[in-house]
C-alpha cells in the first residue's frame, strides 16, 4: 500500500496533524495507524488540561515561560518554549472552533484552574476529563476528511529506511504495520512518515499511561539510528490512586491540588512545608519526591489526598470521574482523604526534533509525547504536554506540506520496496514466556530506575536488561512476530537506552535524581 503521508499514532498530535495537513494540502492523501480503537491511547487519559495564556488581564506570555523555564530546572530551550507559549493561544482557539467543548464561567469565558509551578490560573479543561473531550472532538473533525483514512488495531514493527531499499538517502519510506487481529503484516510506504506513538510508561510497573504506551516509536526510531534524546528524563506523577483499579493506575489530577486538595502523611499531619515554600504547588519532581521521602521516613506504603475542604458543588462538579472512580472503591472524596503514591507518568525526553518536528532521518517526523522539543528541559510544567502537541502538530503539518513538493522518488521506486521478511516458525508458549518478560522488565525498572537511583542500582540494571535483551531477539527469532514480541522489543530497548543515557549522567536535574549526586537530604 502507497500513501502520501503516514502518521502512526492518534492521540491529539497525530489527529491534529492530520486535520492540519488536510487543510493545508486537500490532495494529499493521509493514512493514520492505530493500536487500538481510535478513541484509545495516552490523551483520553489526560484530567488536567492544556495551559494556554488567554487572560491577558492578568497573565502574560513572560510568566508562562518563566514558569515553563523554573519547572524545568533550567534545561529547557528558551526559544522554543517561548514560541509554543507565544502560538498556543491560536492553536487553542482552532481546538475550540473544530467542537471541542471547555468549561466556561459565569460570564461565559474560559474557566481557568491552577496545578503545579504555575504562577497564575492558566489551565484551560472540560470537568476532569479534558483529554477525553480533546479526542471526541478531534475524532468527529477527522471523519470529515476524505483525504484521511484510517486503521484501527495495527501496531507499528519497524520503519522502512535505506536499510531495507539499499539506497543511501538517509530517509525513511513509511513502515511495516502488524495487525493486532489476524498479525498479518503489511508494508506502507509514504514520502513522509510521522510518528506520534506517544510515551513509555508501561516499562514501569505502577504507571498512569495506558496498556500501549510501550515506546513503539522510540523503539523503531533506535533501530533506525535516528537520535533519542533525555530519555532518563521520566517524569513521575506526585499522585495516582493507590492501590490499582481493576489492574489499572488511576490519576488523580494536580488540579485538585490546585483547588486546595492538601497532601498528608497517614498520621493526617501536611508535610509539604517541610520539603518546599510552594507546598502542594510545588513543580512535580519535588513533590514526586517529597512523597516518596515522607513515605519512607513514616514507613508508610501511601500518603492521603485530602479533598475534603473543597466546596462540595465544585468538587462534584469540576471532578466527577476521580469522585466516581474513588466512590467505586469506597472512598468518598468528598468526606474522606484519598490514598495516593508517585506513578511514572510522562517522558520529557524522546527522539530529537527540530522546532518543525523533523527528526535526524528524512522524510520522518516525530511529535508530541514520544518526541523531544527542549520544551519541558529536566521536568515538564503540569499541563503543559497537549500545548506542546498542538503547537508542534501545526508547525510539523505546515512543514510536511511543503516538503511534499519537494520529494521525487517514483513510484518505481516505491513498489520495489521489499515486503516484511518473516520466517514464519509455528506459536510455541511465546505469550507467556512475552508476558515474563515484560513483568521483569518492569520490575527492574521500578526498583533500579525510578524516582531515586544510585550508580550501583544503575548498573545493576544495566547488566540485567542487556541480559533480557538477548532472551528478547532470541524470542524474536525463533518466534512468528506478534504485537506483544514488538511491544516488548520496543519496551526493552528503550529500557536500554534510557539506563545507558543515565549513566552518563553526572548531575541531578529536575526529575533526575541519582542518590550520587544528590542535592537534597537523603533520609
Ligand atoms: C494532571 O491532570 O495532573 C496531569 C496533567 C499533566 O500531566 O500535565
Amino acid at each position: 500500500m502507497h500513501t502520501d503521508v503516514l502518521v502512526i499514532g492518534t492521540g491529539i498530535s497525530g489527529l491534529t496533524y492530520a486535520i492540519k495537513l488536510a487543510e493545508e494540502a486537500p490532495e494529499t492523501n493521509i493514512t493514520l495507524i492505530c493500536k487500538d480503537k481510535l478513541e484509545e491511547g495516552n490523551t483520553r487519559y489526560a484530567q488536567g488540561g492544556i495551559a494556554v495564556v488567554s487572560n491577558f488581564k492578568k497573565d502574560t506570555f513572560e510568566k508562562h515561560i518563566e514558569d515553563t523555564y523554573a519547572a524545568g530546572d533550567k534545561a529547557g530551550d528558551r526559544g522554543v518554549i517561548e514560541f509554543v507559549i507565544k502560538e498556543g493561544n491560536d492553536r487553542l482557539q482552532e481546538l475550540i472552533e473544530w467542537g471541542t467543548q471547555f468549561d466556561r464561567n459565569n460570564k461565559k469565558t474560559l474557566d481557568l484552574t491552577k496545578e503545579g509551578g504555575h504562577s497564575e490560573k492558566r489551565i484551560v479543561h472540560y470537568k476532569d476529563h479534558s483529554g477525553a473531550e480533546i479526542q471526541r472532538a478531534l475524532i468527529e473533525k477527522v471523519k470529515d476528511f476524505e483525504n484521511i483514512q484510517y486503521f484501527e488495531n495495527h501496531i507499528l514493527v519497524d520503519l522502512i529506511t535505506d536499510h531495507h531499499t539499499g539506497s543511501k538517502n538517509n530517509r525513511c519510506y513509511g513502515a511495516y504495520i502488524i495487525s493486532t487481529v489476524d498479525e498479518e503484516i503489511i508494508k506502507i510506504t509514504a514520502k513522509i512518515t510521522v510518528l506520534s506513538t506517544g510515551g513509555v510508561g508501561q516499562i514501569y510497573a505502577f504507571t498512569t499511561n495506558p496498556f500501549g504506551a510501550t515506546g513503539d516509536g522510540l523503539g523503531a526510531a533506535y533501530r533506525a539510528k535516528v537520535k533519542l534524546e533525555k530519555l532518563p528524563f521520566i517524569q513521575f506523577h506526585p499522585t495516582a490512586l493507590f492501590p490499582k483499579v481493576e489492574g489499572e493506575t488511576f490519576l488523580i489530577t494536580e488540579a485538585l491540588r490546585g483547588e486546595g486538595a492538601l497532601l498528608k502523611n497517614l498520621s493526617g499531619e501536611q508535610f509539604m512545608g517541610k520539603y518546599h515554600p510552594l507546598k502542594e504547588l510545588a513543580p512535580r519532581d519535588i513533590v514526586a519526591r517529597s512523597i516518596i521521602r515522607e513515605m519512607l521516613s513514616q514507613q508508610e506504603s501511601n500518603v492521603h489526598l485530602d479533598a475534603t475542604g473543597i466546596d462540595q458543588t465544585s468538587l462534584l462538579s469540576h471532578f466527577p470521574t476521580i469522585v466516581d472512580t474513588c466512590r467505586s472503591i469506597g472512598i468518598d472524596p468528598v468526606t474522606s482523604s484519598i490514598p495516593v503514591v508517585p506513578a511514572a507518568h510522562y517522558s520529557c525526553g524522546g527522539i530529537a526534533v527540530d522546532e518543525h518536528s523533523k527528526t535526524t532521518l528524512d522524510g520522518l517526523f516525530a511529535i508530541g509525547e514520544c518526541s523531544h522539543t527542549g520544551l519541558h528541559g529536566a521536568n515538564r510544567l503540569a499541563s503543559n504536554s497537549l500545548l506542546e502537541s498542538i503547537v508542534f502538530s501545526h508547525r510539523a503539518a505546515l512543514s510536511s506540506a511543503q516538503e511534499l513538493n519537494k520529494i521525487s522518488l517514483t513510484s518505481t521506486f516505491y513498489t520495489s520496496i521489499p515486503d516484511w521478511k518473516g520466517q514464519h516458525f509455528s506459536k510455541d508458549n511465546e505469550q507467556e514466556i512475552t508476558l515474563k518478560l515484560r513483568e521483569q522488565l518492569k520490575k527492574i525498572m521500578s526498583d533500579q530506575v525510578g524516582i531515586f537511583k544510585t550508580n550501583k542500582g544503575l548498573l545493576a540494571a544495566q547488566n540485567t536488561i542487556k541480559e533480557l535483551y538477548f532472551e528478547v531477539v532470541d524470542l524474536y527469532n525463533s518466534n512468528k512476530l506478534s504485537p506483544q514480541i514488538c511491544e516488548l522489543r520496543n519496551m526493552v530497548s528503550v529500557a536500554y537506552v534510557l539506563v545507558n543515557q543515565s549513566l552518563e549522567l553526572t548531575e541531578n536535574k529536575g526529575v533526575f535524581y541519582n542518590h550520587n549526586y544528590g542535592k537534597e537530604a537523603v533520609l
